[in-house]
């Protein structure tokens, strides 16, 4: 009887089987009995971010994750890089002007910087009755010092920084009355096919080259089947396979120069 219906637990018990075996013999061949030898359990969970620090040039912290082997900003100024790469990559905020509810979407809400970012820009152009739902995913959430700490380097965020991160994540949840968060603490393939659609996508997985999940042709399918006619979506990243999941999926996609030290980024829409 299969143990799972991908067959892939059997393949890993198999795996583990070899190993035991290999063990063993390594351990006739220089007499020493391994299999009596404790190993420590890896007290890191599957879900931490695995955290390391970086000073940054302006004497914040920056936020690297071990993991991914990258940071969660740009070293360079992360705020700007979400106003030029995200906000503005998308036509915010004029294309706020005419709409009754704007839904955004974004892969890898990290520190929520840019949840932070985009909150302040609506809060300072926005008109009543107008509504904004910023939907993220998240596959391994930050803890609220953390978080903090990351953030702390723009202080005149601080004061809304400390009020996303003390409410949790538990349901989307209204920041104010024209404002809601949802984020989903789930893998992007998992999450995504549940959003509702999006008028605007934030694609900001780390590097493409090392964290291809957050980038493949699949996801890239979903975030498309997740987005209105005339919808549009931004990324810092320019890397040609991406640009190709991205018309594949059926975007048109167009490269721009990027910010900072990136010589390109892309930007691209629904036809
Ligand atoms: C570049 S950081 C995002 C920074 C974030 N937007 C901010 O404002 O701080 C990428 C994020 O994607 C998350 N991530 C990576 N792979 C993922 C996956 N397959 N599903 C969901 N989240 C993922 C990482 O944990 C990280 O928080």
């Amino acid at each position: 009887m299969a143990l799972c219906e991908s067959g892939r637990c059997e393949s890993a018990f198999n795996i583990a089987g070899y190993a035991r075996d290999a063990m063993r013999r390594l351990g006739e061949e220089w007499g020493v009995d391994l299999a009596s030898l404790s190993v420590q359990p890896n007290t890191m969970n599957d879900a931490s971010p695995d955290l390391i620090w970086q000073d940054d040039a302006t004497g914040g912290k920056l936020p690297v994750s071990r993991r991914f082997d990258d940071p969660y900003f740009s070293a360079t100024d992360g705020r700007a890089e979400c106003e030029f790469v995200f906000l503005a990559g998308n036509g915010l905020p004029e294309r706020w002007a005419d709409a009754e509810t704007f839904t955004i979407g974004e892969l890898g809400f990290g520190t929520g910087l840019n949840l932070l970012q985009t909150w302040r820009w609506w809060r300072d152009v926005r008109q009543p009755g107008q509504q904004l739902v910023f939907q993220s995913v998240e596959a391994f959430p930050l803890d609220a010092a953390d978080a903090l700490t990351a953030l702390a380097r723009w202080p005149d965020l601080t004061k809304d920084a400390e009020a996303l991160w003390d409410g949790g994540f538990d349901t989307p949840r209204a920041l104010d009355n024209q404002t809601t968060l949802h984020v989903h603490h789930a893998m992007a393939a998992d999450a995504v096919p549940q959003f509702a659609s999006c008028d605007a996508w934030f694609l900001d997985g780390f590097s493409p080259a090392k964290n291809e999940a957050m980038w493949s042709p699949e996801l890239m399918k979903s975030v498309f089947e997740r987005t209105v006619q005339g919808g549009t979506f931004a990324s810092y990243t320019a890397a040609g396979w991406v640009r190709r999941n991205l018309e594949n999926a059926g975007f048109s996609v167009e490269r721009c120069p990027g910010f900072g030290r990136k010589r390109h980024m892309i930007v691209g829409s629904k036809p």
